[in-house]
């Protein structure tokens, strides 16, 4: 049976400065993903705090925020069958130097916070995430 879904994902201010936006964009693309949205945006703390609510209670949620505003990222609604775990597949293990070979952490993420990309890991977050940036 087919299950078509959407998931966010976002391109971190780490890969976006490094410029991969193109690089990785064409990681989706091959993987039979399709961009369905995509802007270049600069978010402020106070979104990224809202943003990743889910975490506030983390010792890592606060340098997270700050992270995730330094500097442009790139969001983006990829759309598949299976979407959301098929990305977090092609993503790989949160921390690089666990992920798995081919991965796209693996291939350009530098560390657990600079990690080069965000997605979605459930269908209810997703909903959530997808509608924190292109609610019109
Ligand atoms: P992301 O998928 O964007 O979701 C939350 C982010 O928190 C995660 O990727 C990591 O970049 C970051 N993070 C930092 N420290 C940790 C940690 N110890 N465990 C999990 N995530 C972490």
């Amino acid at each position: 049976m087919s299950n078509l879904e959407q998931t966010l994902s976002i391109i971190k201010p780490d890969a976006v400065e490094r410029n991969l936006i193109e690089e990785i964009k064409n990681e989706f693309k091959k993987n039979n993903f399709v961009i369905l949205k995509e802007k270049k945006i600069k978010i402020e703390k106070h979104e990224a705090e809202k943003f990743y609510q889910v975490h506030q209670s983390k010792p890592f949620y606060n340098d997270l925020c700050s992270y995730l505003s330094s500097g442009p990222i790139v969001v983006m609604i990829l759309e598949r069958e299976n979407a959301i775990s098929e990305n977090r597949k092609l993503m790989g293990a949160t921390d690089p130097s666990k992920a798995e070979e081919g991965t796209i952490r693996k291939k350009y993420g530098v560390s657990i916070d600079k990690n080069s990309v965000h997605g979605s890991d459930s269908q209810e977050n997703a909903k959530i995430e997808i509608d924190f940036f292109f609610k019109d």
